[in-house]
């Protein structure tokens, strides 16, 4: 292996897509929020270094991923079955459902998925929410697909939007800042990987047990604290 020794070999450079508060956001400029510091925390634990985050749209992460633009993706990024057939991930660091988002004080009554037939409901491209509103609602919904949630949540709040599909952590933190809030919540049983090419055991393994050693010394805990205050 002529890059042995090579200390680039171990920079291993992450990506990620702000606007997807509490985990990661832009505030002041600067890139924050869990995913940060957790993958942060993470890498510390093991051989590698991190590069510089790269800051994409949520469904240009993956191609990224695959061609090499960047090494690993830390964006409450939902393992499935349908990403394994291309990419690979580390073990679990987060569970989460979803929500249904609608502007405080409107008109829109929703409980339940049905409730949203024949309305206005929006997503982010490539998300697990956008596939569960294609899966269960089809054609019986006007479906807009946004670049990033923030800008849903703005229509939202404008009243040109009826609902939003979104991650449930993510909607309690729209829904405590800005005018809208969680209509009703459903169970999905996601879990967040960090995201890694297929055959790159090492790093794969690497993270894994980095996640494990943070959730074993408490920081993981400190983390949670910092950015849900639990
Ligand atoms: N967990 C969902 C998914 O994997 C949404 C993730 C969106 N992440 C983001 N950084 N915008 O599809």
């Amino acid at each position: 292996d002529a890059g042995a020794g090579d200390e680039d070999d171990n920079v291993i450079v992450p990506g990620t897509a702000p606007g997807f508060e509490p985990f990661q956001m832009n505030v002041d400029g600067e890139l924050v929020g869990f995913d940060i510091d957790l993958l942060e925390a993470v890498v510390a634990e093991t051989d590698y270094e991190l590069g510089d985050w790269e800051e994409l749209e949520f469904d240009s992460l993956q191609p990224a991923l695959e061609n090499g633009n960047i090494d690993v993706i830390a964006a409450a990024m939902t393992i499935t079955e349908e990403r394994q057939e291309s990419i690979a991930f580390s073990e679990p660091y987060y569970s989460a459902d979803q929500s249904v988002l609608v502007q405080t004080g409107g008109d829109v009554q929703a409980e339940e998925l049905e409730d949203l037939e024949g309305l206005e409901v929006g997503a982010q491209s490539g998300t697990t929410g956008e596939g569960i509103v294609d899966e269960e609602l089809g054609d019986a919904v006007d479906y807009t697909s946004y670049d990033n949630y923030v800008l849903a949540v703005e229509e939202l709040e404008r009243g040109t939007l009826d609902a939003i599909v979104i991650d449930e952590p993510v909607g309690d933190s729209f829904a405590g800042d800005r005018d809208v809030e969680v209509a009703f919540t459903f169970e999905t049983g996601e879990e967040y990987g960090f995201a890694i090419r297929q055959g790159e055991e090492e790093i794969q393994d690497a993270l894994s047990e980095g996640i494990e050693a943070v959730e074993e010394s408490g920081e993981y805990d400190e983390i949670t604290q910092e950015w849900f205050g639990e």
